[in-house]
This record gives structure tokens, sequence and C-alpha cells, in this order.
């Protein structure tokens, strides 16, 4: 009896202790995909930091079919989607609980990929009057669970060192830092106060849908693309942006003082766009201030970007003067709101911070994951399509496998066109076998 009351209060100490070990505990779900019924293992509601601030937001359910085939499953490879839009936390998915987002999930599932569905935090959470998920939480979050599939990667089905990561808009540029600043030790004092597992943080493919990035410079590169095209048509209300929401619009134009600022951040990106060097199959692309020049003939001609689309954001698009932008909310702390975090303003967030986030700050790290695949809408006007350009083209110059197109007819979204993403995801897990 002693001994067994022992037996139990180690358990229970290991258990409170949170040792972040995998649980093989599992139950049996359905799931339909087209018409066709699977049978898989459901591991649910992990959480992957120890010192977890609030479970909805970081804990994992983890997917993978039921076969009886233990070799297969352990080299399946792993899809992790995030569900972060506008920059908002991300709360914990289930397979079952019918959310339009999971068609991917459901894909990579019926497809023998392990799937990952987890919550991440974000600009809006709020407990107790304190905020506990701005910048750079999310990215936080996510390398946090990367390094626990990789720690468990003895016990867990499914192959930690084929991670695919996807995410739309906010979520599409936390999926291409995730696995751009891989291996560098600039989150590291993020991930030990969470008490993240002591382990590798990289993934292997990367797969992005409009990423809303580059934010310090997105307000010049939205006035540079939208530059004479002063009528809107934006959002109702600020947080609409988030690409998870229904849209609603309203039209105006923008007053004198507006077209003023649109001006001069407009020539502003032309000094910024030059000073990055890019060059397409060795030739230059520079802009005059004019505001033409070859890196717009790359958009126009080989990219096939229509730059008289109508615009949707009002001038400053990002970093707005009221603070009421996603991006504004992001750059909050604990206790503020919302920040500045552009050269626009006098009084802004430390630039350490903003560098956390920035994905210019990672595009030559021999270290990254090396396949990445971006997808913009040509309608889309949440951000300039020079924004994703720019990490493209900066990617390919630095030797990376970059897949990189904009889609006629699609707007502000994502996961539009899986066949496609599979059939590129097939093909880059059998590169390293
Ligand atoms: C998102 C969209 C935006 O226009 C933006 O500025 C930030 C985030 C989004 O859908 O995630």
């Amino acid at each position: 009896m002693k001994k067994l009351l022992l037996t139990f209060s180690i358990v229970a100490s290991l258990f409170a202790n949170n040792d972040l070990r995998f649980n093989q505990k599992y139950s049996i779900k359905t799931i339909e995909f087209e018409g066709k019924i699977y049978k898989i293992r459901a591991y649910e509601n992990i959480p992957y930091v120890k010192n977890i601030i609030d479970k909805d937001y970081q804990s994992f359910n983890f997917y993978i079919l039921d076969e009886n085939d233990d070799k297969k499953l352990q080299k399946a490879p792993i899809f992790l989607p995030n569900f972060i839009g506008g920059y908002r936390s991300a709360k914990i998915t289930y397979i079952d609980d019918k959310s339009p987002f999971t068609q991917a999930s459901l894909k990579a599932l019926s497809n023998g990929y392990a799937v990952i569905l987890a919550g991440f935090r974000g600009a809006n959470n709020i407990k107790d009057g304190e905020y506990f998920g701005k910048a750079p939480a999310s990215i936080v979050d996510l390398k946090a669970l990367v390094r626990y599939l990789h720690f468990n990667d003895d016990l867990m089905l499914g192959d930690a060192n084929k991670i695919i990561s996807n995410g739309t808009s906010a979520g599409g540029a936390m999926s291409l830092l995730l696995g751009l600043s891989q291996n560098t030790n600039d989150y590291d004092e993020y991930l030990e106060k969470l008490g993240a597992a002591k382990a590798d943080d990289s993934i292997y493919a990367i797969s992005s849908y409009c990423p809303i990035t580059n934010l310090e410079n997105a307000d010049m590169a939205y006035e540079w693309q939208f530059n004479d095209n002063y009528d809107y048509k934006t959002l109702k209300f600020s947080d609409m942006v988030d690409f998870r929401k229904k849209r609603e619009f309203v039209t105006g134009k923008l007053n004198e003082e507006q077209i003023r600022e649109s001006k001069k951040l407009a020539k502003d990106f032309v000094a910024y766009l030059n000073s990055l060097n890019l060059v397409y199959k060795g030739k230059k692309l520079n802009l005059n201030d004019d505001l033409n020049g070859s890196f717009k003939d790359y958009l126009t001609e080989i990219l096939g970007a229509d730059l008289n689309i109508t615009r949707s954001k009002i001038t400053l698009a990002f970093d707005k003067a009221d603070l009421s932008s996603a991006e504004n909310e992001l750059f909050g702390d604990n206790t503020t709101k919302a920040n500045h975090f552009s050269q626009n303003y006098e009084s802004k967030t430390d630039k350490k911070l903003v560098d956390l986030m920035n994905i210019m700050n990672y595009l030559n790290n021999d270290k990254a994951a090396k396949f990445i695949r971006i997808r913009v809408g040509k309608l889309d006007s949440d951000t300039s399509f020079a924004i994703s350009a720019i990490v493209a083209l900066k990617l390919m110059e630095n030797g990376f496998n970059v897949d990189y197109k904009l889609v006629d007819g699609v707007g502000h979204k994502g996961d539009y066109d899986l066949d496609e993403l599979f059939a590129w995801i097939d093909e880059v897990v059998q590169e390293n076998n």
C-alpha cells in the first residue's frame, strides 16, 4: 500500500511539473473528406509549454490516420496550419468542430499526413486587465510548439524533421517567420520564460498565403502601389481586417492631407526599394523618381499584377495616427492597447521588438527552411504586392527554393488551391528522403 501511494505521488508530481513529454493516449475519431470516411487517432488538449498562461492558446491537438503500419505512421510528414488572423489570437481548433479553416487539414490527413491544430496567443488576449499576447507572443508560441514536436519525436507518430507550416495573412507572415528565423537565438529569452522545451525549432517547408509583413515599411509600399488611386473601398470596422471574419465595406476618397501624405510615402518607397538592391535573373530591379521602373515592370509583366485595383486602406494604411490598426495593437504591451512602430512617428515601440516580427531580418539565414511557397491573390489590396515580391526576390537571390505566384481572381484569403498546395508539399517532402 505504501509503495502504491509512493508511486502515486511520483506520478502526480510528474504531472504537476508538466515535463513536456508526450502522453501517447488517444481516442478514435472519424472524419469525412470529399465523401470518404477516415478513422483517425486523436491526441488532444496537450500543453506545449511549461508555464502556461492560457491553455486555450498554448495547447495543441495531434491527429493521424489510424493505420496498422507503425513505420509508415512514424514517417508521416506533419502539416502545421496556424489560424492566426489580424495578428489576433487563435484558439485551439478540433478537427471535428466544423471550422471552415480545417479543409486543408482534412486533406492532409486523407493524404496520410499528421496534423497539428494548435492555439496561439495574439494581440487581443487580455486577462485581469493585462494583455498577454502582444508581439512577439504568436511567433514565440509557434516556436515553442515546434520545439515540443522535436523534443517528443521519439514518442510521437509523424516525423518532426518534415514539418510543413501553413498560414494566411498575419498567419502567412508567421508561417514565413517561423521557418526563416529558425535556429537563431533571437527569441530565446521569451522561450525560456515560457518554459519551452529545449530542442530544435526547425521546420522543413513553408506555405504562406498573402503574408502581411514588413510592417514598418508597409505604409510606403502601399502608397507607392496605390499612388494616384485615391478612391477607396475600406472595411466598415477595423477588426474586420482579420481574414477569418466576414467583411463589410464603405467607400470614399482620400482627403487633401491624406493625398499629401500618400505622395510623400510613395517617394520614400522609391528610396527604400532601391536600397534593397533587388535582382531578378541577373538584372537589377529599381524605381525612378516618377515611381516607374524595372521593379514595377517585374510586378506587372512577370507577376501579372494589376496595379489599378481599388485601395482598401486609407493613408496611412498600417501605422495609423489614431492607433486603430491591427498592427498598432500588435505592438502594444501588457498595459498598453496599441503603439506606433514605424519611422512615421517619433514615439514608437522598441526597434528590437519590431525586428523580431519582421521577415526582412531573416532572408539570408543558412539554417532556414529551404522550401517556400507563397501565394497572393491578384485582387488582394490588404498590402502592396511589393511586400511579398521583395521577400520572394531576396529569398531566390539567396538560393532558396521559392515558388511564388499571384493568382487570378482571388482576394485576401488562403487555402483556395489545395490540390496544387498538396502537389507541392508531396514533391518537396520527397527531396531529402
Ligand atoms: C490581416 C489583414 C490585414 O489587412 C492586416 O493589416 C493584418 C492582418 C489578416 O487577415 O490576418
